[in-house]
């Protein structure tokens, strides 16, 4: 802020801009908290928006007496913990974890028309009740209750509070089962710590898809055993020439694990028969002349095909499949199929012909790019669709007409939420391909409506793409990824009828702080009212 002596003669200049910043709002004079900072958070200000909210009745106030009840299951008393562990640094209370006692924090399942994710949050003078019918359910509704107390509630030092819970009712539930995140690991490697932290980032909006692109022309990044090279030299290098990296099988599990614990379901995808550089470079025999082509750390797409004539193509996609589907829990697995520029027509085909009943006989569903709908879906395989609104009408055709045949269909236009485009020119990491994307447009957008011909239950969610050619580090991907990861998770989660550009700014101003608190340095879109710093 700047600002000259001759506007503000008598009042010393930092005095004035403090108390500017806190006319507006954001900034509390000292420790004790202003009369606006104790107003609890409105109940229905939260992201996604809830399906519906009852405001009403007194806060209830978390203190140094406050206790965690979660009676029922182990899992359920293992998300208490969790929360508690949210909870306690910034409050500094003891928050313990009981199945005794009444009133505090209640976790509990109950049968009810919850869904297989809603919950129910009632809050008053006397505690907070969270009821679902699942633990995903009680999950979420953690998430909620986060997000109602003051964003200074996720630093990690004590901070002065109140922590109150507005009065009233919460009653929650998703609008689609499939609310998904994508991270490219293979244009950049990122490492277990990296991707827990997203993980993280992602679970407070209720994502509960991780897709991890683990193969493409730069980069392998998962242990084969029976094809030990893909991972030891293709994944010794990634854009730009630096070193790269890969999961062994056991960090694999262990993303698996955090992940679940974080009620999202990881989503494999080894990228074929494009996207295939790394492997063709660390297996002469798979390329169709027997020669391996090098390392390649640019970032052009479309050159590199696996050798569809080959029978050895088939031994390996087999081992490629069995040994990934036996380290996840999921029921999916993707196996790429875009921008296979190299391959033909009549290959691709053949080439997914094959796949996809190895996909089904290692127990797992297939999902594929869009590009897919191009050949023969399996049953029950899911198409993820990343056109533009500008895509050729045969291409959309071909789309739905799949999605009319039974195909699923996981929304990803390129142009509205893949996190990887610039919002304005001015940004610095990203790319345009798929043009500019501000807060707005990739929040402005109905999933149930986008795709002319595709009937209603054919859409099965919405996922967030983090394409990785210009991003290298965590800041590079929550720079991009937030604000637009918090709405594309809202049109994954919330009701068409909660949509509403002019509120939902409101509600996604609130996370700034939030961000801020937990040191996610986001784009400050001049879109949406944030609060002064
Ligand atoms: C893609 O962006 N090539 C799926």
């Amino acid at each position: 802020m700047r600002r000259h002596h001759s506007t503000t003669p008598r009042t010393p200049r930092v005095l004035g801009c403090l108390l500017l910043l806190a006319a507006a709002g954001g900034l509390s004079l000292g420790p004790a908290p202003t009369a606006q900072a104790a107003a609890p958070t409105p109940l229905h200000r939260v992201v996604p928006a809830p399906a519906s909210v009852t405001p009403g009745g007194t806060p209830y106030r978390i203190t140094r007496t406050t206790r965690v009840r979660a009676d029922g299951p182990a899992e359920v008393r293992r998300i208490g913990t969790y929360l508690a562990g949210l909870l306690r640094p910034a409050t500094g209370y003891p928050l313990p974890v009981t199945d005794r006692g009444t009133g505090g924090i209640r976790l509990r399942l109950a049968s009810g028309d919850f869904g297989a994710e809603g919950y129910r949050l009632t809050s008053g003078a006397g505690g907070v009740t969270l009821t679902a019918r699942t633990p995903a359910g009680l999950f979420h509704g953690v998430q909620t209750l986060r997000q109602l107390l003051p964003a200074s509630v996720e630093r990690k030092t004590v901070q002065p509070g109140p922590w109150q819970i507005a009065g009233g009712t919460v009653q929650d539930r998703p609008r689609y089962a499939y609310r998904g995140a994508m991270l490219d690991v293979s244009r950049h490697f990122f490492t277990v710590a990296q991707v827990k932290r997203y993980i993280d980032q992602v679970a407070l909006y209720k994502v509960n898809e991780l897709h991890l692109h683990l193969s493409d022309d730069q980069g392998w990044r998962i242990a084969v055993d029976s094809w030990p090279r893909l991972a030891s030299y293709g994944g010794s290098t990634q854009v730009g020439g630096g070193r790269g990296g890969f999961y062994t099988k056991a960090d694999y599990r262990e993303i698996v694990r955090y992940a679940a614990s974080r009620y999202l379901e990881v989503v494999p995808e080894i990228d074929m028969p494009g996207h295939t550089n790394a492997a063709l470079a660390s297996y002469a025999r798979l390329n169709c002349d027997g020669v391996a082509p090098p390392l390649y750390t640019g970032t052009q797409v479309g050159f590199s095909s696996l050798c569809v004539p080959k029978e050895v193509t088939y031994d390996f996609v087999d081992d490629v499949i069995r040994e990934l589907a036996a380290l996840t829990p999921g029921r999916y697995l993707h196996i790429g199929g875009d921008e296979a520029h190299s391959t033909s027509h009549t290959d691709y085909v053949r080439f997914m012909d094959r796949v996809q009943p190895v996909v089904a006989r290692y127990g797992k569903t297939v999902i594929g790019w869009h590009q897919l709908t191009g050949a023969h879906p399996a049953r029950g395989a899911l198409a993820q669709y990343w056109g533009l609104d500008g895509t050729a009408a045969a291409e959309k055709e071909q789309v739905a007409q799949a999605a009319r045949n039974g195909t699923g269909l996981i929304l990803s236009p390129a142009d509205r939420i893949y996190l990887d485009m610039k919002y304005t020119s001015a940004t610095r990491p990203g790319t345009k391909w798929a043009g500019l994307v501000e807060v707005r447009r990739s929040y402005d957008w109905n999933p149930g409506a986008y795709l002319p011909g595709v009937p209603g239950g054919a859409v099965r969610g919405v996922e967030a793409p983090l394409w990785t050619e210009t991003l290298a580090t965590s800041a590079g991907l929550e720079y991009m990824a937030f604000p637009r990861l918090a709405g594309a998770a809202e049109l994954g989660w919330s009701p068409a009828a909660t949509h509403d550009w002019n509120a939902y700014k409101v509600r996604l101003a609130a996370q700034g702080p939030r961000w801020d608190a937990l040191g996610i340095r986001y784009y400050r879109s001049p879109q949406v009212p944030w609060p002064a710093r």
